[in-house]
């Protein structure tokens, strides 16, 4: 096949960018929020141990030494300044936009709906569809409303029928604004961050907790999905799953196994119990990883931010591999990189672009782009320093910025558009 192919993308195609609303909402109360003002402190203090080896470190060490860095507190306050942020959408020329309802706004306390909140979500997507944005919809996107965590959270089967109502409610409050929706926002990451590593709230490591966890939400999904297909079906459901490529670094047996099987793990295990109540896949894609014998050793030629190995045009086969499993048209939901002088946006976008291409034009069914993220947000237990944003944030003074990749991006996006 050519190295690079020319770009032709369907009439349809989503092109975007993705957010979830703790990330840029501010002034949230979940679960997330409690554990951030219990922890900032000695997350400062840790931050040195865990990130003096990032390139980037000379230049955000004073962040990130910081308590506040690690509090979401008004993040990029976007739940007042959506009009503003839906404008720099359109100068970039998208028509798509992923957003995840904050649960625990629209149902603060158990059977209490908060009916502003409801009413600040339907004026939201319905403007983005004003403005001809597709709104993709996330339904949990790792934050929980205190008193569903108090219940156990998705650790206990018992627990998912909330989720499925809360899903089934909102989506009829939102009707026909929207179509795409994401019930689970990476299902593995959540489970395995907070359930096995500890490293985000509720912070356990037992293994029967994963698992609950991880098998929780596959079933959410299913019943989630059910619900919103008993109230039309023309809702295209998906959940979001994380996926990295894994690949062997030289032909031993062990590299070529370690890699098949870390794949088979990473993608497989929850695909096999969701991909068939899914009427399409979307897929979150930031990194590859090279298996020597049975440990990830990366080339690291260039790194992110945050110390990520940056392999862009991998994507090419993770939806590859994806498409010859689940048969299922995609969407990418995120893909991005923590670049705060955007040395490497720009580059990362053209080589994701062209790994697209490529997969395309083998047969892949790719039906939209969204990129992570449109604004620099709150980074979970990372807090604010990394900088994922195509949109630069001051967040002293909320002011917004179109990074240089992302003007460069909104003029080749026009010309994807035109070209169809
Ligand atoms: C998550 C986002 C996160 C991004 C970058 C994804 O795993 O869905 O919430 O900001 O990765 O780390």
């Amino acid at each position: 096949m050519q190295d690079k192919p020319k770009l032709k993308f369907p009439k349809k195609f989503l092109w975007g960018a993705a957010t979830a609303a703790h990330q840029v909402e501010g002034k949230t109360h979940n679960q997330w929020s409690v554990w951030e003002l219990e922890n900032a402190k000695s997350k400062a203090a840790q931050a040195e141990y865990h990130y003096d080896d990032v390139p980037s470190w000379s230049r955000v060490k004073h962040q990130a030494k910081s308590p506040t860095n690690y509090v979401s507190g008004q993040a990029a306050d976007h739940y007042h300044r959506y009009e503003e942020d839906f404008d720099l959408l359109q100068k970039m020329n998208m028509n798509a936009f992923r957003f995840s309802v904050e649960w625990s706004r629209v149902e603060p306390e158990e059977g209490a709906w908060n009916v502003e909140a409801v009413e600040h979500y339907r004026t939201y997507a319905r403007e983005l569809k004003r403005r001809g944005i597709e709104p993709v919809v996330t339904l949990f996107h790792f934050t929980l409303p205190v008193w569903f965590t108090v219940k156990g959270g998705f650790e206990k089967r018992r627990n998912v029928h909330h989720f499925v109502e809360f899903s089934e409610r909102i989506i009829r409050e939102l009707g026909t604004d929207i179509r795409f929706i994401i019930t689970v926002n990476e299902p593995e990451v959540y489970a395995f961050e907070s359930y096995w590593l500890g490293n985000w709230p509720p912070n356990k490591t037992g293994f029967y907790s994963w698992w609950r966890v991880t098998n929780n939400l596959a079933y959410a999904h299913k019943k989630a999905a059910a619900a919103i297909h008993n109230i039309n079906r023309r809702y295209k459901v998906s959940i979001a799953k994380n996926s990295c490529y894994f690949y062997p670094g030289d032909d031993a047996w062990l590299s070529r196994v370690s890699a098949h099987v870390m794949q088979y793990f990473q993608d497989d295990y929850t695909l096999r119990k969701v991909a068939k109540h899914c009427d399409f896949l979307g897929v979150n894609y930031y990194l590859s990883n090279r298996v020597y014998g049975y440990r990830i050793h990366s080339p690291e030629e260039k790194v992110s931010d945050l110390g990520w190995d940056l392999a862009p045009a991998s994507i090419q086969y993770v939806l590859e591999r994806l498409h010859d499993k689940y048969h299922l048209p995609m969407i990418i939901c995120e893909n991005g990189l923590a670049d705060g002088e955007d040395n490497e946006r720009q580059w990362w976008l053209t080589q994701t672009l062209i790994g697209m291409q490529k997969a395309m034009d083998g047969g892949v069914e790719l039906q939209g782009y969204l990129h992570w993220s449109l604004l620099d947000n709150f980074e979970w237990d990372k807090g604010k320093w990394p900088r994922f944003g195509l949109v630069a944030v001051d967040y002293k003074t909320q002011q917004r910025t179109l990074r240089p990749s992302a003007i460069w991006f909104g003029k080749i996006i026009k010309h994807l558009r035109e070209g169809n």
